[in-house]
């Protein structure tokens, strides 16, 4: 197991067995954008590699899922992705989430930098996602910009009114 340390909160691979764990953790902290858990058991299933979970003191406190895609077309959300597309061009972030008692600790910081250099192990040049809960300035705090069409807008009505796709190259240079 690897395990990325962050205080007493690690990351660790997730496994079918937490995925009940990472339902519940989803329905508390996005309330206003509910999956149903068909969508992460597809995820874990089609990429684990991109699936990780964070645990403290033996307690789950947060996730990570992300997978290989079309750049500039979010997967609509609570929407089950079918396949990874072949030819894929970005390494998408659909979700990182932590309970609040994960939070301010470097776990999202370092899980986006695991994931960046995984993004760069398998070829891609840019990662991207779509921003929501507020959660821009984290983003631009990570080295993401805002990337956001008109006609982009209306394919992100299921994310909400302030969902933005953003992007950056997988290597900060910032
Ligand atoms: C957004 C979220 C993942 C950040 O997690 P976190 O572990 O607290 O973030 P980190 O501690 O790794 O912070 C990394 C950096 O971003 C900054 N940061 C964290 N949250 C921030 C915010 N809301 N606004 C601006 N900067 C933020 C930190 O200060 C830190 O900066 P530093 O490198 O200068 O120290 C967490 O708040 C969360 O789970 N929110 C709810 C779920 C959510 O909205 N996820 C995003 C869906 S798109």
């Amino acid at each position: 197991m690897t395990a990325d340390h962050a205080g007493n909160a690690t990351w660790r691979p997730m496994a079918a067995g937490d995925l009940d764990a990472v339902k519940a953790m989803a329905d508390r902290i996005h309330l206003d954008h509910p999956e149903d858990m068909a969508v992460f058991a597809e995820r874990l299933a089609l990429y684990p590699a991109g699936c990780h979970v964070a645990q403290a003191s033996g307690a789950l406190v947060g996730y990570a899922l992300s997978h290989p895609w079309r750049y500039g077309e979010p997967p609509p959300l609570n929407t089950p992705l079918g396949a990874i597309p072949a030819g894929a061009t970005t390494f998408y972030l659909h979700d990182i989430a932590l309970l609040a008692e994960g939070r301010g600790k470097g776990l999202a910081g370092r899980i986006v930098a695991q994931l960046a250099s995984h993004a760069e192990e398998e070829g891609f040049g840019n990662l991207s996602l779509v921003a929501v809960n507020g959660s821009q300035p984290f983003w631009e705090r990570c080295g993401f910009r805002p990337a956001m069409t008109d006609a982009l807008r209306a394919k992100l009505a299921t994310y909400g009114d302030d969902a933005v796709l953003m992007h950056r190259e997988v290597r900060r240079y910032a």
